[in-house]
Formats: structure tokens, sequence, C-alpha cells
């Protein structure tokens, strides 16, 4: 298994360009399902996650096609892909490829919406939490879909169609808000949605659904309504690019100290982390190119910071804050809300010399003047990069074990950070 040798002391300065966002690439592309016409997709991430779903669709029936990039192309832009779903084969999505990367239980909608059944495997639990999909399932019955749950498969029918509804859920879910929206789409009639997620993934899944002939108006609000259509058509639409990428650069940046400008980065979606970063002692400046962070001579403050849904502060961000704030001049608390089990990176922080208590959803940080580099092990996706922040700053080596967790969601990590003067190369087994 691959494993990441960083040595750490370096201060970061130049460009990092942003990618397009792996939780808006993964709606988008399952959203090519609802229609026969296909669906380009601009600023698309190289990620095993993207991957991943590039196979699941295909079992589907969706052909795939990477375009080509001219030699005059930046290359640093996302990829484009063509999916075109012109005929479903298969309305199954099997345990072995669900359980793998839980975002394809959301293939559930687009199948269900234009083929009238679909039949998914439950994705199964997950290292940051239980994470039930109780509420995508409501949301698919308040349109008039028959469920059961047969043998660890979700069984789904809707024999004459979808049918508009009111859905309202008892607690914001991005996940769930993607599949209402998806699945509204093509529903006769109209559909609200209520106490809907308001991340920016999902009002770029709203904008490509429009420009596939969608009805949706209030993306972004938590109030949504769709008006179904009877047919979707084919659309290009470039992805967004990738917030939490940009939360994380910009924190390893207030870590380390140093100069640069995240390009293609878009402040207003992030407002709130950019907020608190400022507080933890970095400047912020938005530019024609995207955001500047720099961290020169003032050390690290304390925060008192709560994870929630967007606008406030994002969970996905939750542990390289606390990365951050391992080198406080003081004591720093987070909440974690959304997630219950989202302190995975806690004890491998310690091991680099960090001092943390967790009481309940609450972790103290106590901020110490200097990490030392050691072994520790990557155990989730955002986990793994809050142990490259803290390792980066961190004086002597360090190795980073299973950072195939890094791949699912970073892409070019190590080329981004070494051209802006890391020390940091991955070592293959
Ligand atoms: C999306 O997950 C993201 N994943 C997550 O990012 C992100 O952390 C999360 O939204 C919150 O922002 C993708 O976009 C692929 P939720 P999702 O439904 O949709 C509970 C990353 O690191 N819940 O908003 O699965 C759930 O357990 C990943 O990129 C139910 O109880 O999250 C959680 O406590 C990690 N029943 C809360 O709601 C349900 O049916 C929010 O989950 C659905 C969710």
């Amino acid at each position: 298994m691959d494993r990441i040798r960083i040595v750490g002391g370096h201060r970061l300065n130049g460009t990092i360009p942003i990618s397009g966002a792996k939780n808006a690439t993964l709606p988008l592309m399952i959203a090519s399902l609802l229609t026969d016409e296909p669906l380009i997709l601009e600023n698309v991430p190289r990620l095993a996650d993207v991957i991943l779903l590039q196979r699941i669709l295909g079992n589907h029936g969706v052909d795939l096609m990477i375009a080509g990039k001219r030699a005059d192309t930046d290359p640093n832009s996302g990829r484009t892909i063509h999916l075109s779903a012109k005929q479903i084969v298969d309305t199954t999505a099997p345990y072995d490829m669900v359980s793998r990367m839980r975002a394809s239980f959301w293939v559930v909608a687009p199948l269900l919406a234009r083929m009238g059944e679909a039949k998914v495997s439950l994705p199964g639990g997950c290292a940051i939490g239980t994470r039930p999909v109780d509420l995508l399932i409501m949301a698919l019955e308040k349109l008039g879909a028959d469920i059961e749950i047969e043998s660890g498969y979700v069984v789904a029918q809707a024999k004459r169609g979808l049918r508009g509804g009111r859905i309202e859920f008892p607690k914001v879910t991005v996940g769930g808000t993607h599949v209402a929206l998806m699945a509204a789409a093509l529903a006769r009639g109209t559909t609200e949605i209520e106490n809907a997620a308001r991340e920016p993934e999902v009002s770029d899944v709203a904008d490509c659904l429009n420009k596939m002939g969608a009805k949706i108006s209030g993306a972004g609000t938590s109030r949504i309504v769709v008006e179904g259509v009877e047919k979707l058509h084919g659309a290009t639409h470039s992805v967004l690019p990738d917030r939490i990428e940009t939360g994380t650069y910009a924190m390893a940046v207030a870590m380390t100290g140093g100069d640069v400008v995240l390009q293609n980065a878009r402040p207003e979606l992030l407002m709130t982390a950019l907020d608190v970063i400022r507080k933890a002692g970095a400047t912020v400046t938005s530019t024609n190119e995207g955001i500047r962070i720099a961290r020169n001579g003032s050390g690290i403050e304390p925060v008192e910071v709560t994870t929630e849904p967007f606008p406030g502060f994002p969970t996905d961000l939750q542990a390289q804050l606390m990365a951050l704030v391992t080198r406080a001049k003081g004591t720093s608390h987070i909440t974690e809300t959304i997630f219950e089990n989202r302190f995975m990176h806690v004890q491998e922080l310690a091991r680099l010399g960090a001092r943390i208590r967790l009481y309940g959803d609450t972790a103290t940080i106590e901020g110490v003047s200097r990490l030392r580099g050691a072994p520790v092990m990557a155990t989730d996706l955002r986990a793994s990069v809050s142990l490259v922040i803290a390792a980066l700053a961190a004086e002597g080596e360090t190795m980073v074990n299973r950072v195939y967790h890094l791949d699912r969601g970073f892409e070019k990590l190590e080329a981004k950070l070494n051209a802006c003067g890391a020390q940091i190369e991955r070592l293959s087994a």
C-alpha cells in the first residue's frame, strides 16, 4: 500500500490550482442516468471515487468517453467527460460496488424516476458514523415509490412513474436533497422540498438539471420547488471548484506560514471557513485568480468552532482545522455535530505531539509550540489530509500510511504541495 513521506518545516509559497469538486462531480455523473442524451461534464477531477463511479454507471449502461486534451489546454484544468445513458441495461446496483462508495447509492433516484424500478444495495457502515439512508428512502416514498428492504437491498418500484409531493427533511441531508431533486425532476406534478440542504454542490446539481430541461427553483435555499417534466435532454456543465480542497490548502498555508494563491477558488463557497482561518491568524484576500492566503510572522490563534450544514462551518474541514490549531497560542474547542464518529484523527495527531482531549462531541485542543514527525495511519478521507497538514509543520519526518484514503478526494496532492516548496513524496509498496 502506498505511503507518503513528509519532511516538515518548509513554508508554502506559490500557486495551487483548485480542482473541480468531488462532491458535485459524483451527483452530476449520476444525473446522466436521467436522460438518453449525452451529458458533458467539464472540470472533472481525477479521483479514485470518480473512476469507481465510472465503472458503476457503466454497469447500468452508461457509455463514457473522456475527451482528449488539446496541447494548448491548461494542464491543471480538469477533464471533460461525456456520459451517455442512451439505454439503461440494468437497474441493479450491487453490494460490492455501493459498499465501496456510499454516494453511488444515489443512483436509486434516476433509475426509479426513468425506469420505474431500482434495486440498490444499502451502503453499509462508514468510519465516520452510522450514516443511515432512511431519509433518502422517505423522500422517494413521498414521491409515490413502493420501497422494500430485501437481503440488504433497497427494492423500489414506481410502475406508473413518480408523482410530485411534499418532502420535509427532519434534518438537513445533502444526499437526501440530491436524491429528491433527481427523482422529482421527472415526477408528474410539483414537489416541494422543505429543510433542503443549501450546500453549493446542491445548487450546482440543480443548475445542471435545469440545463437538461428540469424546472427547479430555490436551490441554495432551504425550500426548493420542482415542477416535474416528462423528459430531460443532454447538456454541458462545468463542475464548480472544490471548496473543501480550497479550505484544506488554505489551512496548510496557515499552518506552515507562507503566501499562496489558490487558483480558481471561489470565496463565496466557504465564507465561514475563511473567517475562521482569518481568526486563526492568516490573511485571506480575494483576487482575480482566486483566493490568496498568507501567514507571515504572526502565530496561530486558538478558535471556537462548531460544524454545521452550509453556510455553517463544514464538517469536511473539521479535521484539517484541528490539525491547524494543534500549534495555536492557547486552547481551542471544536464541536462536531454532523457525524457521530468523526474524531479518528485525534489519536494520530497525538502521535505527532498534539494535546487533544475529547468530551462527547467536543474536542479541546491545547496548542503546543512544536510537533515532531512520526509514523501515522490514515482512517478516512479528511482525517488523512489533516495528518498531512500537521506533518508539513512537524519537525523531521512523518510517514502517512494507507494514503488510498487521500486519493479518493485530493487530486495531485503531492505535486501541488511540492510546487509550493513542501518536501513530500509518495512511496509505492
Ligand atoms: C455528503 O454526505 C458529503 N458526501 C459528505 O462528504 C459530507 O460530509 C456530508 O454531505 C455533509 O456535508 C458527498 O457529497 C459524496 P448527509 P451525505 O446526508 O449526503 C444523517 C467527504 O469527506 N442522515 O448530509 O451522506 C447522516 O448520518 C464526505 O467528502 C440520516 O440520518 O451526508 C449525518 O449525520 C464525507 N439519514 C447527517 O444526516 C439519512 O437518510 C448529514 O448527512 C441521511 C443522512
